[in-house]
């Protein structure tokens, strides 16, 4: 028996890293999943790989409230009901101190975070029922402060504010909203981060990461992916409102 046997789940960001491994962790928990993300050929790969009868997916920009709402009725006109949600989607933003960051880019990255976070609860909690539960891919940086990525940090707060506002709200349907916390995950998106950080070539950007955590490596997406399934599960039926973080102990 799978712990999320009969549960369907709406991933965004889920043709790739943390998103991608969440979605072959759900369904081997025995999940449905219908993917939302920006590449549509990685999502017809991610569906092929997962299998047409356990995954299906629509290409949607999570800032876009119409994206949004299609992207939930093919969800449901899919699988029926919706059960788990996982907004995850995420950009960069720039790499750069605050004086020289771009406004437009500060912008956006909120854009994608918090307006698409919010963006999927307002269009799916109309379908949710009790034991539903909301998970919002966070960053350690939603609770700590990082220096050159300012709109990153700044986005990855204001989900914290999202999460505890929707958790609030929901509480009295008993559909629970928590928030998940990654340090740095060997991910494309992290790659990005870490060499436009440090200017040096991935290996060396990685090294010089590892250096500053605690554990001493970063984490993979399969490890995070863990904690997903936890937190989408009945095993988590008293958590709502959490932080929850898996960062290695850079919060120590
Ligand atoms: N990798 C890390 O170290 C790390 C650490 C903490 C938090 N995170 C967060 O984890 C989440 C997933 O990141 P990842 O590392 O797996 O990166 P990734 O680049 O592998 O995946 C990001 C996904 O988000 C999707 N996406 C980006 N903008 C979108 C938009 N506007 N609309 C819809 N989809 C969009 C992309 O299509 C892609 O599938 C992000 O929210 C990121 O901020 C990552």
């Amino acid at each position: 028996m799978g712990r999320l046997d009969g549960k369907v789940a709406i991933i965004t960001g889920g043709e790739s890293g943390i998103g991608r491994a969440s979605a072959g962790a759900m369904v081997d928990e025995g999940a449905q999943v219908h993917l939302v993300g920006l590449d549509a050929d990685a999502l017809k790969r991610a569906v092929a790989e997962l299998g047409d009868e356990k995954a299906a997916f629509t290409q949607a920009d999570v800032t876009d409230e119409q994206a949004v709402q299609a992207a939930v009725a093919e969800a449901i006109e899919r699988f029926g009901h919706l059960d788990v949600v996982f907004s995850n989607a995420g950009n960069t933003g720039a790499v750069a101190p605050i004086e020289d960051y771009p406004s437009d880019e500060f912008a956006r990255t909120l854009q994608v975070h918090a307006l698409g976070a919010f963006h999927m609860i307002k269009h799916t909690s109309p379908h949710l029922g009790a034991g539903a539960s909301i998970i919002i891919t966070s960053s350690v940086v939603g609770l700590m402060g990082f220096g050159g990525i300012s709109g990153y940090v700044a986005a990855k707060h204001a989900q914290v504010g999202m999460m505890r506002a929707a958790a609030k709200e929901l509480t009295p349907r008993r559909i629970r909203v928590n928030s998940l916390h990654p340090g740095p995950t060997s991910t494309p998106f992290q790659d990005s981060i870490e060499m436009r950080a440090t200017g040096l070539g991935q290996e060396e950007a990685a090294k010089t990461f590892d250096d500053l955590i605690p554990l001493g490596r970063h984490a993979t997406p399969a490890e995070i992916a863990k904690t997903v399934v936890y937190l989408a599960s009945d095993d988590s039926a008293y958590m709502t409102g959490a932080t929850v973080a898996v960062e290695g102990g850079l919060l120590l």
